[in-house]
């Protein structure tokens, strides 16, 4: 489905990890990139990180991977979002930092540009203090890697212009995003909640010496994973109470997740927890280096991906006819 948006110039701010994600994805997808960060060497670090990741951006789906990125690198965050018609912040995670861009760049906005955050977990009431017209700041969280990961995390609270919300919706759609919408502000959005409670049991279980990292790992990447990057738990367990659905799958397993809910960990990052999964991760890791990892992970994204939008577009097709 091609979805129109006005938006053409996205200037995107710290060209990080998520930053050149961000602006490869972005412009793959036909806009113009301003580029800024605080070292000088962000143009290099873009051109690079393209090269690197544009023929799986192709194979995505995103069109324009084939011709060099129209992009721009400035000296200044105010110059850069000067001529842009949406920004997305990909500073650090430091409260005061982002504080001070965003009095940097709000007088230089046009009017009615949205500025995005990739904020982790900061809440966007305290990102919001000190602008003197806050309406067209969001949180827009992206799932790491950015430019394969489709989930885009969108939040706006009372001071937010809807407007805002609705324009960063449809930028990010139209690159093949899916976005979700927080009702209300909490700390750490959803899915890194759900990370965070998911990875608390993971750490736990090799604390207490009850499996390796190595098998934990694969007890999620070989079992639930694979159903999660399908369907989410809900879907999955109305399924898995069979044709009566989540009511029987309540009723038959009620009792054994309040006992098992009861018995979760609540593991702390000590130095020996943190020295075991290093350890753990050392047999599991073998030979392959960080970049071998990153491309392993990247091809089995793009495969998973290609296939899960093979099978939507036969869906729609079905339901079309
Ligand atoms: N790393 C992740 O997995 C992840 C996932 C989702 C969201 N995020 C969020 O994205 C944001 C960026 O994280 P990251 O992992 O890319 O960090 P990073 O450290 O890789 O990149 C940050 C970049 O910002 C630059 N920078 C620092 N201060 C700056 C300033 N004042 N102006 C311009 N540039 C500046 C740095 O030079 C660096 O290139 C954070 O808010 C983080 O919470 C991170």
């Amino acid at each position: 489905m091609q979805i129109e948006t006005p938006i053409k110039t996205v200037a995107i701010l710290g060209a990080g990890l998520i930053g050149c994600s961000w602006a490869a994805m972005f412009a793959a997808s036909g806009r113009r990139i301003h580029l800024y960060d605080s070292h000088t060497d962000a143009g290099a670090k873009f051109a690079e990180f393209w090269e690197a990741v544009k023929d799986t951006l192709g194979e995505i789906g995103l069109k324009k991977t084939t011709t060099a990125p129209e992009w721009l690198v400035f000296n200044s965050a105010a110059d850069a979002v000067a001529g842009a018609d949406f920004v997305q912040e990909c500073i650090p995670e430091r409260l005061g930092a982002k504080r001070q861009l965003y009095a940097e760049i709000e007088p230089a906005l046009q009017p009615g540009t949205v500025v995005a955050t990739s904020s982790s977990g900061l809440k966007l009431s305290d990102l919001q203090s000190g602008w003197l017209d806050p309406r067209n700041l969001i949180i827009a969280h992206p799932f790491n890697p950015p430019h394969i990961i489709p989930l885009v995390e969108l939040y706006g609270n009372d001071a937010t212009m809807p407007e805002a919300l609705s324009i960063a919706r449809t930028l990010y759609e139209s690159s093949g995003k899916k976005t979700i919408t927080l009702k209300r502000e909490i700390m750490g959005h959803v899915a890194n909640r759900l990370q965070a409670a998911l990875w608390r049991e993971a750490i736990h279980l090799v604390a207490e010496d009850v499996v390796s990292v190595r098998d934990v790992d694969t007890a999620i990447s070989a079992g639930p994973g694979m159903r999660w990057a399908v369907m989410g738990p809900h879907m999955l367990l109305n399924l898995g109470g069979g044709p009566a659905g989540i009511r029987a799958y309540c009723e038959q397993f009620r009792e054994s997740y309040a006992l098992w809910w009861e018995d979760l960990g609540k593991p702390e990052l000590t130095q020996e927890t943190i020295g075991k999964l290093i350890d753990g991760l050392k047999e599991e890791i073998g030979s392959r280096d960080y970049d071998a990892l990153r491309k392993e992970r990247d091809a089995k994204l793009v495969a998973l991906l290609s296939a899960i939008n093979k099978v939507d577009a036969g869906h729609s097709e079905i339901a079309a006819a």
